[in-house]
């Protein structure tokens, strides 16, 4: 069984200036500042990229994310932003395919898996999302969505770019709801992900991929939706926004 170290990420999503962003990165800093019992991620909106990268400059432990990438490397594609300007800040991670991007901006299996391979081609490490509705969980039509954006967002990858990415599955009914999947229920998803990832990519593939859970995260629920086998993280919108419920997370998953 392969040993999955846990990752945990902070999705600001569209919040915190700049300015707002420094306080919250020196106080999380005061925490966790030699931690090394989980990877930690922060991903803040591109404006606070150079603040946090700054803020984050002198330590190895907590690496840099960005919330989205473009797919093409360079060229007329007003107000995007390519994975070379995000490496240029030494960027490390990025988030693809969130749920708000696929409803919002209209990002498709097909464009989230560009994104995925241009992100990989730029030495960033994917953070790719998928996840069901409420409706297609109702209707339990769950697996069949979740085997599709597998399929889809991750066709042609080879080993060695899936050993890149790390998947964040977020059910969307949970997302800032509230509302999380039960431990056993999250677990459940997570089983079947895996399982398709080796009917897909093979047994050696899926077991060393990281899936985190994204989707109402709290300090109070985190450990037991980490304690599962098949989750090893956890993508955080709300409480990442937060010094003390973001450390109150990270510390009640993975150890004080
Ligand atoms: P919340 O933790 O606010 O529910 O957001 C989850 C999420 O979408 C993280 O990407």
């Amino acid at each position: 069984m392969a040993h999955r170290k846990k990752i945990i990420a902070g999705n600001w999503k569209m919040n915190k200036t700049a300015t707002e962003a420094k306080p919250i990165v020196q106080d999380i800093l005061l925490e966790l500042k030699d931690y090394d019992n989980c990877d930690i991620v922060l991903c803040p909106p591109f404006t606070a990229l150079t603040a946090v990268s700054e803020a984050l400059s002198s330590v190895q432990n907590i690496r840099l994310g960005a919330q989205n990438v473009h797919q093409a490397a360079s060229g007329a594609y007003t107000g995007e932003i390519s994975a070379a300007m995000l490496r240029d800040l030494y960027v490390r991670y990025v988030i693809i395919g969130h749920s708000e991007r696929r409803q919002y901006c209209g990002e498709t299996n097909e464009i989230i898996r560009q994104k995925t391979k241009t992100a990989i081609g730029g030495s960033l490490k994917p953070i790719v999302c998928i996840g069901e509705t409420l409706t297609e969980r109702e209707e339990d039509r769950w697996k069949a969505v979740l085997t599709t954006q597998l399929e889809e967002g991750l066709a042609g990858f080879t080993e060695e770019d899936l050993a890149e990415i790390v998947l964040a599955y977020e059910p969307v009914w949970a997302i800032g709801t509230g509302k999380t999947a039960t431990p056993a229920q999250a677990q459940e998803t997570h089983a079947y992900i895996r399982t398709e990832l080796a009917r897909l990519f093979g047994q050696s593939t899926a077991d060393h991929m990281r899936i985190q859970y994204g989707g109402s995260v709290k300090a109070d629920n985190a450990k037991e939706l980490l304690n599962q086998p098949d989750i090893d993280g956890a993508l955080v919108g709300g409480a990442s926004l937060e010094a003390r419920s973001f450390v109150g997370i990270i510390k009640n998953a993975c150890g004080a």
